[in-house]
């Protein structure tokens, strides 16, 4: 097995619910997650997240296309013949079984005797923090710890890969963020393949190797956390990866970029001239003196420990600032400047 082999291939899927007629919700995607590492899917409500992990599962079958786990077309083979685990929100759990029967279930049913489905119950326990809970009934666990009952339930079957639809919508915020660390950290420790859905875009970039955005039952991009954040494609996507204000402005044959009266001179090379696209992240403005770069009357800000939220009026609207200098204080009906740093700011193609 090389270390870019191939764990979970969907090749030109294409998925609809109904007739002939019936709009597609997956659009002929190509998707590789290389084994070992995890994959998230991103992507507004709707957009076919849920469609696509069933069709990796087996639990539908694809219009067309082809899937392939572990290098084997496994598109005609039903979800028990495919080796791949699905982890969901609500865990599923059975409520009238113990921790250890929940997590023993599936080894008892395909016939692993009884001593070696509790030996490896209580180990997948154990590898979820959740020695000595064996006996508790699910209605007797906090939420986190339901969530690691499932966890441990889908390890204990050694899946080839594993699959996530959005596991810590149930969460609290705190519980969501050590929660996604601890998937990250077994995923790493067990070196599994998994496919992970959420509409939630810091869980995402926090658990990733690769981050692929959903827009409309199509792949709006494909790459790293940071590809994704810092040189988005389109619009969509940088809106998508956190917040982003976008500007007409014209790409010029000297390399500079004209938003308004700005000029920034960190074009890319072979942006053809002409008009394009800029998205701009709050965290992008630079704050400066009044009559440098674009001028600017603070209405508001706010302090919010680790950074300010100024909101500016200017010629091109009222912008959202992000300043992480707390040491300032900016008072209403202020004149500031406003520029741009290199970071945060995007040149898209006119029609992203
Ligand atoms: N069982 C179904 N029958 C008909 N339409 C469905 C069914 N499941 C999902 N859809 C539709 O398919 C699209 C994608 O849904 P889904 O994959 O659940 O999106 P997501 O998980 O990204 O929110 C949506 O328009 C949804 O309404
Ligand atoms: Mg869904």
């Amino acid at each position: 097995m090389t270390p870019t082999a191939p764990g979970i291939e969907l090749r030109q899927v294409t998925q609809r619910y109904g007739g002939p007629g019936a709009p597609l919700v997956l659009k002929a995607i190509d998707v590789v997650i290389p084994k070992g590492t995890i994959t998230t899917f991103l992507g507004p409500s709707g957009c076919g997240k849920t469609t696509l992990l069933r069709l990796i599962a087996g639990l539908d079958a694809p219009v067309s296309g082809r899937i392939l786990i572990d290098g084997q077309d496994v598109t005609d083979r039903g979800p028990a013949e495919r080796n791949v685990c699905m982890v969901f929100q609500n865990y599923a759990l059975f409520p009238h079984l113990s921790v250890i029967g929940n997590v023993g279930y599936g080894l008892s049913v395909s016939g692993v005797p009884r001593d070696e489905t509790r030996q490896r119950a209580q180990a997948a326990l154990a590898s979820v923090g959740l020695a000595g809970l064996d006996q508790r009934l699910p209605g007797e666990l906090s939420g986190g710890q339901q969530q690691r009952v499932a966890l441990a339930r889908a390890l204990v079957l050694e899946p080839s890969a594993m699959l996530f639809d959005e596991p810590l919508s149930n969460l609290d915020a705190r519980l969501r963020r050590s929660m996604r660390q601890e998937i990250r950290q077994l995923q790493q420790r067990l070196g599994l393949t998994v496919a992970y859905v959420t509409h939630d875009q810091g869980e995402a970039l926090a658990v990733s190797d690769q981050v692929i955005v959903m827009q409309a039952g199509t792949i709006a991009q494909a790459g790293s956390p940071r590809d994704l954040y810092e040189r988005p494609a389109s619009l969509f996507v940088a809106g998508f990866l956190g917040e982003a204000l976008s500007f007409d402005a014209v790409a010029r044959a000297d390399g500079t970029v004209r938003i308004g009266t700005l000029t920034l001179r960190a074009a890319p090379p072979l942006l053809a001239a002409g008009p394009v696209k800029v998205a701009v992240r709050p965290q992008a403005w630079q704050i400066a003196a009044p009559g440098e770069g674009l001028a600017g009357r603070v209405i508001d800000c706010a302090y919010l420990g680790s950074h300010l939220e100024l909101s500016v009026d200017t010629a091109l609207g009222v912008l959202l600032v992000i300043a992480g200098d707390v040491s300032q204080d900016w008072r209403p009906g202020q004149d500031i400047g406003l520029t741009l740093g290199e970071r945060g700011v995007s040149i898209v193609a006119a029609s992203g």
